[in-house]
């Protein structure tokens, strides 16, 4: 039997002993400290916005960037149901409700044109604000998520955003190093969300960033992050506040796996890419694939099989030490969503019965994609 051939894990091969062991020795082990400073300036850089605010969590700058944004409770947030659950709880959090819109085939990300039509023909603007005529709450956000590292079309969305005077909190959790027409996202709306969690193209263990070009955003949401503490040794807090800040530990992570993170991108667009080729040799197998106008970081490579197979498929790939997974459930089916409004959902639920999420790791070579993918063909030779 060929080794595991892992989906998504870590590839610690940098300077990250070194940069710890520097925390260790000098004693900044915990909230403050300079690889934290480090962090925030790098990443912030990188992605091209003037300000980055490090989070325990990819969840918590959610929560954070929302309550900055001004969501409050009641309102309501656009948002995709085939997402990870992560940014739907964060709109909970902060008391609001998502409405549900339905993703691109393509992408699989929020369908810009269906954003369009819900706000255009379900919505109402009354006293500068805009309304929901079904629910009669207000919108104060959309919330795009890049899923699987592929970005949603970000220019006609910005357009939409500014017509109904609406912020856009741009989730990247999965997209980072990803490009929309040149520009990295996470730099492409009011203020955009990373996760450094174990799974993604680099980690921090845990961690997570609010990343923004509007200083005030950028204040705000680190004030929030250290318990609204408006003067220290004063204990002044002026709001409700979290304890969201990333460790000086974490951050040092962080700063070694970023040194490799163009070399990262690279292997995986590569892999993508030979994922591709030989796929096409299996008429019932497609790869989701970048738009003329992406370029993606590849996250997690996914396939759309014939929705009959996925189980079999999955189940057949797993007992033959290949990891696997199949797209999250779409939101409006959990317990706590199903009340929430749904917009343009059909296309949608026939893509998530189609996706499996196939080995990715940074560590793949092009022997495990040629196993990956001879597995998958004698899948359909036998069936
Ligand atoms: C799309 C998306 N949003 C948010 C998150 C939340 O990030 P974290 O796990 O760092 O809280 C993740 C991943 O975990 C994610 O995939």
């Amino acid at each position: 039997m060929h080794d595991l051939v892992p989906l998504s894990i870590p590839h610690i091969s940098g300077n990250e002993w070194k940069y710890i062991k520097d925390c260790l020795d000098t004693g900044w082990v915990s909230s403050v400290g300079s690889y934290v400073d480090q962090f925030e300036q790098k990443v912030s850089q990188y992605v091209g916005t003037d300000y980055g605010v490090a989070t325990v969590n990819g969840t918590a700058a959610l929560h954070l960037s929302l309550l900055a944004c001004g969501v409050q409770p009641g309102d309501e947030v656009i948002a995709p149901a085939f997402t990870f659950i992560a940014p739907i709880n964060a709109i909970h959090y902060c008391g609001a409700k998502p409405v549900f819109i339905g993703s691109d085939s393509n992408t699989l990300s929020l369908d810009v044109n269906r954003v369009h039509t819900f706000l255009s023909e379900e919505c109402v603007k009354r006293d500068g604000d805009l309304y929901n005529k079904q629910t009669g709450q207000k919108i104060s956000a959309i919330l795009p998520v890049h899923i699987f590292g592929h970005p949603v079309d970000m220019a006609p969305l910005n357009e939409i955003a500014t017509e109904y005077g609406l912020p856009i909190i741009e989730d990247a959790s999965e997209s980072l190093g990803s490009e929309y027409r040149e520009k990295k996202t996470g730099s492409l709306s009011t203020v955009a969300c990373f996760s450094f969690n174990g799974n993604k193209i680099i980690t921090c263990g845990g961690g997570g960033m609010a990343t923004t070009s509007q200083e005030s955003l950028a204040n705000h949401i680190r004030h929030l992050s250290t318990q609204a503490n408006k003067k220290p040794f004063e204990y002044e807090h002026d709001e409700v506040g979290y304890n969201y800040r990333l460790t000086n530990i974490q951050a040092a992570l962080g700063v070694a796996q970023l040194e490799q993170l163009d070399a990262f991108i690279e292997i995986k667009r590569n892999n993508a890419a030979l994922y591709r080729q030989l796929l096409a040799e299996i008429p019932k197998v497609d790869l989701v694939w970048e738009e003329p106008w992406a370029k993606s970081n590849f996250w997690l490579c996914t396939l759309l099989v014939p929705s009959v197979d996925r189980k079999p498929l999955m189940e057949y790939l797993l007992a033959h030490n290949v990891q696997v997974r199949p797209a999250w459930k779409l939101m409006h089916t959990l317990p706590m969503y199903q009340e929430c409004q749904v917009y343009g959902m059909e296309e949608t639920e026939a893509v998530f019965e189609r996706c499996i999420s196939i080995p990715s790791s940074v560590q793949l070579n092009s022997e495990d994609i040629k196993y990956v993918v001879r597995c998958i063909k004698n899948y359909f030779d036998q069936s």
